[in-house]
């Protein structure tokens, strides 16, 4: 054990002497009060050291103790509806211990280590296993099976196994490893935050994560296993998407990360998951959900860990064989946590005083994601999808963060203020905006029932595109000197956005939309487009085709039901029907 002492206290930055053999990354305790803080530089028998709680009062001289161990997550069953901090702290019993002031320096276990699980066995005696090995289970929630594999780094044979109730730290396996060393297994592993666990091998997301947006989903799709990056300016939507992702994608398991921008920010999510419901089960969200909450009270440096914390977490679920999705709310609040630390190192600060490794840390960050076979039998894919939300001050997109996150990902959900303004929520920019998985969704349309899906796709990018064109020709010359084909294309476009793309994440039906009804929405508007392309062209005037009483039923698609969807092919009927009549009319 290495005993420093404290030379400075700059904010969430120590600096303590005496700690020659510290490792980089190492947890030490600062202070009477033992803080937790994590060492990042050290020079000579210097430590720079940042703290995770509140430095205030703490004095040169006092004590700096190694624990001898990396910033680790603890993970096992009791995990699941976890509410913790950016430590993994769980946040219930810190506040049940003493009050909504969280003192400082308490340690509490993430896990409960007296609750008792049913483990079922999987392996047996005898099997020669190695790490990510099933052993066996606990059905830890009603939705969430929890595989107990064999920890990184271990294999061997399994002298032994032992079915029933146990908790997490009682033994449930002994496996004797090849130098004839016995290894005491239980249901808890812990693992370092910082370090990516282990697979097998990375492969192409291939399968849509489908998120019940419909500008997700139809326009600009994330893959299992993707990287998506939702920047907007304060008010633009981003939590209510990142909420709305939670909620609805089909992962099987969450991990949200929230670093609080307001405030009541993380209040309202502490208050609002526990209500959600898992929409396939009924069940509460919870039961598949953890959450990582730094309020905004909470220290800045905590903030730093907590994006890391949440990903450790996922990928031990996503190594089970799990569809894991991870929402980080917002990665700038963590951005601006390394600025800060990085300024009182006196580090060369990069653009706009963000640390010059903004860029790599973001990518250590974004590259844990992927569709993944992972280490262990019986052999699994999996993946880690992960979607990160960024508010630049302003909304503007060249900011540091914004920029070194754009570099990471493959879609871009670029959020404008104007839209929301406008109140056209989800107020995603189509003309920014890109999935750079595009060719992944061809292919996967192409196999299935919904094949007409990529055509329908490019022409309502297509429409929205000639629409700005339009627009632009209108501002100069006005709207006279627009021809009926271009003035229908107007109309379709309306349609688009108002239709389809806006979509209210507090209507009961509107919130959620297959990717079938999805299709059959855009059905209904392309079939509007071509007949009434084709009425155009045998001079049907465009004011008889725009005075059709079809607006509203349209505009009314969002409210149908997922189990009356044949509503949607009779409207695509109605439309071909009431434009084709416009031409018989003429004839
Ligand atoms: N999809 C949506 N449907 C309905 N309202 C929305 C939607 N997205 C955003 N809003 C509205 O915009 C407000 C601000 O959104 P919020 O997600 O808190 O912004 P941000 O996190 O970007 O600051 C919300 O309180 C809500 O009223
Ligand atoms: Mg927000």
């Amino acid at each position: 054990m290495i005993k420093g002492k404290v030379a400075k206290v700059s904010g969430p930055l120590v600096i303590a002497n005496n700690m020659s053999g510290v490792q980089m990354f190492e947890i030490v305790r600062v202070g009477e009060k033992e803080l937790f803080g994590e060492v990042i530089e050290t020079k000579g028998d210097l430590a720079s050291i940042q703290v995770y709680e509140e430095t205030e009062g703490l004095k040169v001289g006092e004590e700096v103790i190694s624990t001898g161990n990396p910033l680790s997550v603890e993970l096992g069953p009791g995990i699941m509806g976890g509410i913790y901090d950016g430590i993994q702290r769980p946040l219930k019993a810190l506040r049940d211990m003493q009050g909504d002031f969280i003192s400082r320096g308490i340690s509490v276990s993430a896990l409960d280590k007296n609750k008792k699980w049913l483990f079922q066995v999987i392996a047996k005696q005898g099997d020669q296993l190695a790490s990510g090995d099933f052993l066996g289970f606990v059905q830890e929630t009603l939705l969430v099976k929890h595989y107990i594999m064999v920890p990184p780094g271990l294999s061997g044979k399994l002298l032994e196994i032992k079915e029933g109730e146990f908790t997490i730290s009682e033994n449930i396996a002994i496996l004797k490893d090849s130098d004839g060393i016995e290894h005491n297994i239980s249901m808890m592993q812990k693992y370092p935050v910082r370090i990516g666990r282990p697979f097998t091998d990375k492969l192409q997301p291939d399968e849509p994560l489908i998120t019940g947006q419909r500008v997700f989903d139809s326009m600009f799709p994330i893959f299992k296993g993707g990287t998506a990056c939702i920047p907007g300016p304060f008010g633009s939507g981003k939590t209510v998407m990142q909420h709305q992702l939670a909620r609805w994608s089909d992962a099987d398991i969450i991990i949200y990360v929230g670093c609080g921008e307001r405030g009541n920010e993380m209040t309202e999510v502490l208050i609002d998951f526990p209500e959600l419901k898992d929409p396939r089960s009924g069940r509460p969200l919870m039961e598949r959900t953890v959450l990582i909450a730094n309020t905004s009270n909470m220290p800045v440096a905590a903030r730093e860990a907590s994006v890391f914390t949440g990903i450790a977490i996922a990928e031990y679920f996503r190594d089970m064989g799990y569809n894991v999705a991870m929402m980080a709310d917002s990665t700038s609040r963590w951005a601006e946590a390394m600025r800060e630390v990085s300024g009182r190192l006196e580090e060369m600060p990069g653009e706009e005083g963000y640390p010059a490794y903004l860029g790599s840390r973001v990518a250590s960050f974004y590259e844990r994601a992927g569709k993944v076979k992972t280490v262990g039998n019986p052999g699994r894919t999996a993946s880690l999808s992960v979607i990160g939300a960024v508010s630049p001050p302003g909304g503007d997109l060249s900011d540091p963060v914004v920029q070194a996150t754009l570099r990471e990902v493959r879609v871009f959900w670029g959020l404008d203020s104007r839209l929301a303004f406008a109140r056209h929520f989800p107020s995603i920019n189509w003309l920014i905006s890109y999935s750079l998985y595009s060719h992944e969704f061809e292919k996967y349309f192409e196999k299935g029932e919904l094949k007409s899906f990529n055509n329908i796709r490019k022409w309502t990018l297509k429409v929205l595109e000639e629409e700005a064109e339009l627009q632009e020709i209108v501002r100069l010359v006005g709207m006279d000197a627009l021809s009926p084909n271009d003035r229908l294309t107007l109309e379709v476009a309306r349609s688009i956005r108002e239709d389809f793309l806006q979509q209210n994440s507090y209507h009961e039906i509107d919130t959620y939309t297959s990717l079938n009804k999805q299709f059959l929405m855009l059905k209904v508007i392309s079939t509007y487009e071509e007949t009434a392309r084709l009425a155009v062209q045998k001079e049907v005037e465009i004011e008889a085709i725009l005075a059709l009483p079809l607006k509203e039923s349209i505009s009314r698609m969002k409210e149908i039901k997922e189990t009356e969807l044949e509503k949607l092919e009779n409207l695509a009927v109605k439309v071909k029907e009431l434009i084709t009549g416009l031409v018989g009319g003429r004839a």
